[in-house]
Order: C-alpha cells, then sequence, then structure tokens
C-alpha cells in the first residue's frame, strides 16, 4: 500500500510519471463528463480527474467526502486557465487509471471546512474529535504544539538538563489542589493520589545529585474547570541545584525566546519586565496583569479621609483603602453592560459598584451628591477624567478592593475592544515576571495561613528572621511568570534546611505533627542526607500552546480534551465501573449520578 508521493508533492516535473496516492477525499465536483477528486493527505491536495464514463470509476460519483481512498495514476499538466496558483500542486493532476477504496465514509456529523466546523456546538465537535483533529486548523495547532515541546526539549538537552520520568502515583498530600485518588488493591484501604505535579520527586532528585532535572511532566488536578484549566495537563518542570533567582529567569527567557522564533518566527525582547507582586495588584488589581492597555488602578484612600460619603469614609476609617480606575471612552455603557460589570463586582465579593461617568460636560453618578468639590478636583487630576470617561471604586480591604477592580478592569478591556475604543495588537506578548510575592497568604475560611504557591518555597533571606514572628511580612523567593494576563509558569527557589522546612509546615502553616510526619517526613529525611541548595519551574505548555494559536482555550491545542463537566465526549468517560472492580479496589459508592 505504498504511495509514491505525498499529496503536496507532484509539480510540473512529474508530469508523464506514473504515481500512487492515498488519503482522504476533501471533495467530489462533477464538470459534466468529468469527476474532479480533490485528495488530501497530511501533506496537502492533489486533484485527481476520473472518467466516470469507464465502467470501473462508474460509481465514483457515490463516493462520499472524507472516504479514503487510493489512486494509480499519471501526472498531466492541467490546462492554462484551470491552474491553480494558490495550490502547491495547483500546476498539474493526475489522471486516474485505477481506484482503491479503503474506506468508505458515513455522512458527516459537522462541515469540515475550518470556517463551517467552528460555528458547529464544541459538544459535537469533541464526541467526534477524530475528525475535529483532520480539519486543517487542528493539525496547525498541534503541529506548533509539537515544535514548541520540542524546541524546549533540545534547549534544556543543550543546558545540561536530563530528561527523566517521574512518577504519576504518587502520596496524597495537604496543602495543594484537589486531588484524584487511585484506590490500591495491593494495598486494600490506601490510595495513591496522581500527582498535581512532580514537584517533592524532583526535589528529591536534587538532593541524589541530578542537579539539572527536566520532564514535560503530565499533572492531574480535580479542580473547577475553565478555558485555561484541564484536570489533567502538560508542564516543561525543570530543578537545578546551586543557582538563584537569576538563573532561573535567564534560562526561561532563552528557553522561551527560542520557543517563540521557532514558532512564530518572532524575536522577543529579554530582559523580561519584573514586577513586584504588590504593585502588580496596586496598579493592574491582579499577581496576573494584562498591561497591554492601560486603564491603571489608583489608590485615593487620601481623598476620601474625611468625605461625607459614608461608604468611602468608613473604610478609610476601618483601616481600609479606595481604588478607582478610568475606563477611557466607556461612559456610553448600556444599562445591561453596566450591571455585567456589577454581577461580576459582586462575584469578587463588592457590595456594590459606584462610578462616576462624563458626558455632555457633566459628571454623572449616584454618589455624586456626596462628594465635595475639592473630592472632585482631586479625582480629576488623579484619574484625569475626560468627556466619555467612567471612572469604576472600589473601597475595603486592600486585597479585595484590588481584586475587585482587577477583575472589572477586564470586563472593560472586553467591552473596550467590542465597542472599537480600545485595540489590542495580536502580536504583543507582554512577558512579565511577577516577584516579591508574600510567603504566605492568611486564608479566612480556614483562619490559618496557606503557603501562596506551596510550602516548599524558601523565604527571602532578608526576611527569615521575622518568620516565625510576622509571618504576613515575609516575601517568598517565589517567580511567576505572566503573558498577556494568563500566568504562564511558576517557581521558586526551595528550602533545603530540614529545620526551617519543619518550622514551615508545623510553627506557620499548622500542620499537625503526625500529618507532617506521615506526608512529609521522607522529605524532612532526605534534607538531612546532603541537600544542596535548588530551585525551580513549571510552565504550562497547554498555556503557551495555545498563547502561541492565538486561541483563548486550551482545549483547542489538547488532543482529546476534557469538557467543563470532566468528560470526554468521544470515549464517554468517566463511566460506571464494574460490581466486580469495586469489590477488588473494596469500594463503595455511595452516590451514583445516571451517565449523560
Ligand atoms: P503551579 O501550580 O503554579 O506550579 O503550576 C505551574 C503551571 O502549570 C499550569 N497549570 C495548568 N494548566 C492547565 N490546566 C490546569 N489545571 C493547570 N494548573 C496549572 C499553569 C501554571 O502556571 N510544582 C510547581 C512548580 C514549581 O514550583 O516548580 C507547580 O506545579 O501554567
Ligand atoms: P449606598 O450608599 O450603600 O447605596 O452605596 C452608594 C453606591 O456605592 C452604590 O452605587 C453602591 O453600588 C456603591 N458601593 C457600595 N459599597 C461600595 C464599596 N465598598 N466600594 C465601591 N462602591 C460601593
Amino acid at each position: 500500500m505504498k504511495r509514491s508521493h505525498r499529496c503536496n508533492e507532484l509539480n510540473i516535473s512529474h508530469v508523464g510519471q506514473s504515481v500512487r496516492l492515498i488519503g482522504w477525499v476533501q471533495s467530489i465536483r462533477d464538470h459534466g463528463g468529468l469527476l474532479f477528486v480533490d485528495l488530501r493527505d497530511r501533506g496537502g491536495i492533489t486533484q485527481i480527474v476520473f472518467d466516470p464514463k469507464l465502467e470501473k470509476f462508474r460509481d465514483m460519483h457515490l463516493l462520499r467526502d472524507e472516504s479514503v481512498i487510493e489512486v494509480h495514476g499519471t501526472v498531466a499538466e492541467r490546462p492554462v486557465e484551470t491552474i491553480n496558483a494558490r495550490l502547491a500542486t495547483g500546476q498539474i493532476e493526475v489522471l486516474a487509471e485505477e481506484l482503491i477504496i479503503h474506506n468508505v465514509c458515513d455522512p458527516l456529523p459537522f462541515p469540515m471546512e475550518d470556517s463551517k466546523s467552528e460555528q458547529v456546538g464544541e459538544d459535537l465537535r469533541l464526541t467526534y474529535r477524530y475528525l475535529d483533529l483532520r480539519r486543517k486548523k487542528s493539525y496547525q495547532r498541534l503541529f506548533l504544539r509539537h515544535i514548541a515541546a520540542r524546541t524546549a526539549r533540545n534547549f534544556l538537552d543543550e543546558n545540561g538538563f536530563l530528561e527523566i520520568e517521574l512518577p504519576y502515583l504518587f502520596k496524597t498530600t495537604p496543602e495543594g489542589a484537589r486531588e484524584f485518588l487511585v484506590p490500591s488493591r495491593l494495598n486494600p484501604g490506601s490510595a495513591y493520589a496522581l500527582a498535581q505535579s512532580p514537584q517533592q520527586y524532583k526535589q528529591m532528585l536534587m538532593v541524589a545529585g541530578f542537579e539539572r532535572y527536566y520532564s514535560l511532566a503530565r499533572c492531574f488536578r480535580d479542580e473547577d474547570l475553565r478555558a485555561d484549566r484541564q484536570p489533567e495537563f502538560t508542564q516543561i518542570d525543570l530543578e537545578m541545584s546551586f543557582i538563584d533567582r537569576e538563573d532561573i529567569y535567564a534560562l526561561i527567557e532563552g528557553m522561551l525566546t527560542r520557543v517563540w522564533k521557532n514558532t512564530l518566527n518572532i524575536d522577543l525582547e529579554t530582559p523580561f519586565v519584573r514586577m513586584p507582586f504588590k504593585e502588580a495588584m496596586n496598579n493592574y488589581g491582579s499577581d496576573k496583569p494584562d498591561t497591554r492597555f492601560a486603564m491603571k488602578i489608583h489608590d485615593i484612600t487620601g481623598v476620601f479621609k474625611s468625605s461625607s460619603f459614608k461608604v468611602f469614609a468608613q473604610s478609610v476609617a476601618d483601616g481600609g483603602v479606595v481604588k478607582a480606575f478610568n475606563a477611557r471612552k466607556l461612559a456610553s455603557l448600556s444599562q445591561g453592560e453596566m450591571k455585567q460589570l456589577e454581577d461580576a463586582a459582586r462575584a469578587m465579593g463588592a457590595k456594590g459598584l459606584a462610578f462616576i461617568k462624563v458626558e455632555g460636560g457633566q459628571w454623572k453618578s449616584p454618589i455624586l451628591k456626596f462628594l465635595s468639590e475639592s473630592e472632585k478636583k482631586c479625582l480629576q487630576s488623579e484619574l484625569e477624567v475626560e468627556e466619555g470617561d467612567i471612572v469604576f471604586f472600589a473601597a475595603g480591604k486592600w486585597e479585595n478592593s484590588c481584586n475587585i477592580l482587577g477583575r472589572v478592569r477586564l470586563e472593560c478591556r472586553d467591552m473596550a475592544i467590542k465597542h472599537g475604543v480600545l485595540s489590542i495588537g495580536g502580536d504583543m506578548f507582554n512577558f512579565l515576571w511577577i516577584v516579591d510575592f508574600p510567603l504566605m497568604t492568611f486564608d479566612e475560611e480556614q483562619n490559618r495561613y496557606i503557603a501562596t504557591h506551596h510550602p516548599f518555597t524558601a523565604p527571602i533571606s532578608e526576611d527569615l528572621h521575622i518568620l516565625t514572628s510576622n509571618p504576613h511580612a515575609v516575601r517568598g523567593q517565589h517567580y511567576d511568570i505572566v503573558l498577556n494576563g494568563m500566568e504562564l509558569g511558576g517557581g521558586s527557589i526551595r528550602i533545603h534546611q530540614p529545620d526551617v522546612q519543619e518550622k514551615v509546615f508545623k510553627d506557620i502553616l499548622k500542620i499537625d505533627d503526625n500529618v507532617v510526619d506521615s506526608r512529609f517526613g521522607y522529605m524532612l529525611r532526605a534534607f538531612r542526607y546532603g541537600a544542596p541548595p535548588h530551585g525551580g519551574i513549571a510552565l504550562g505548555l497547554d498555556r503557551i500552546a495555545a498563547i502561541i494559536c492565538g486561541t483563548s482555550s486550551i482545549r483547542d491545542v489538547v488532543a482529546f480534551p476534557k469538557t467543563q463537566r470532566g468528560q470526554d465526549l468521544m470515549s464517554q468517560s468517566p463511566s460506571v465501573p464494574s460490581e466486580k472492580q469495586l469489590r477488588d479496589l473494596f469500594i463503595k459508592f455511595t452516590a451514583v449520578q445516571s451517565p449523560r
């Protein structure tokens, strides 16, 4: 069944040659007397001409699109008027002499053209994912992902990294994302957890002296799913010994520069901008700011210290802040859009979303009557309010107020783009390192500190002395890499001293001694056997691929993704296990949902 050529290879120099091609029927056109078939394989398209008057091709017109055929024939030059300049093979066609039908395609559930199939519901496309993937665009996306992954591999290889596979079956650990459990048949009553990341194993490789490790690691997290989150995803994961943060920044900048060059042929500018966490929150209301547009958030707490607007004055009196940003040229948002913004603010915990807009030279706002002339003057000069602008406010605790406006700011970005008052070039790649994160974040719900990144992150050494006395103020040696508002990756320099690690677990995170012993005891022990200073990072390959492909959903760059409900619609997983399987694993389900 060997083909002589691929469907993109034949040109004028092959005229007169006998060839054998195999592929999918892209289309059949009946041109009075002759049938023209566009035959497609991974490489491209070749036009085949059949003469249906010949007995052997009599039923040719019954053949449906996407059937798989093999054609033997002779290459011929096309008549001048039928030359297709857009096609690599546009100067020739193959006159069919023999046809073998390998597979007849059923009627298609949706049209295969990129433009049409994207109108089709995603669920239907995922049910027939093999057809969805057969589209040119899908192929191009997975091809670019392949180039990105290969580039990363080669780059790390050149830099002395060893690719080492690490276990997916791990032990369950507190402090991370929700895990998938895998009951152990050989150890009744026990379960593995699918690794959320190879974090602990890669640190053990450093203790083992490998110095530079990487892998393209599959990670599993039972989280609520979104456009940028899958329950299983891939990290470009690495760890190094005897380095500091600067080494990681330089390495990753080098790697991403090469990836962007090889995939998009774009030269990135390095070094990437570095922004402390506080600055990101203060100016953009997010620890993954989109800096491709302004609408910067301002702190106007001072303006409202003794305001007669109670909501703001009270926040200041309670030690909180008042923040605001100018959403330029958006004064004419519809009521529905204003409601959408308020809902977004409420979803982040706001009690309301105060605003002031300027229309026809007038300031308009439900809160205007509470503001003094001098307050208005201050607002005017701080926020540079102009005709057609609208300013949004948040008052309350610092972090909440930042987060609320950060969210509203992104909604305003989308609305501004929709209304044509903002444009963001598709070739803008605003890479940022977010640094100086707090090591710990206080979790109101659990009434205790949790690790901002993970509990293995080392404190900045100048802050080490206040680790127990003032954990809130301790900065971590943690860094996130952010691109256009998306967190691409994160990592840290790790703790490698057993006493510091133990202090973090027990004194700061308040994890019970017995839990520390059972979950992390082996790690503390390992750190007493010659642990080198080390650190690392993991980058989300799916997210990198999505951005490179210009799509907002990582499902587009995953061959067989799960839906929002964590289902693979093609194979219909998850599914109900048999009684015997459950018995073997000593499991009983207490709730059963009927499959969809
Ligand atoms: P972290 O949890 O920040 O760090 O993950 C690193 C990167 O992985 C990607 N990512 C995801 N991608 C798709 N779907 C998901 N559900 C998902 N969750 C995370 C993101 C993220 O930035 N072990 C540490 C790294 C380290 O410290 O070295 C870790 O896993 O792009
Ligand atoms: P009230 O006087 O409570 O009706 O609030 C007046 C306006 O301020 C309304 O538009 C509310 O949506 C808004 N608002 C209330 N609390 C806050 C807050 N903490 N931050 C920003 N706006 C608020």
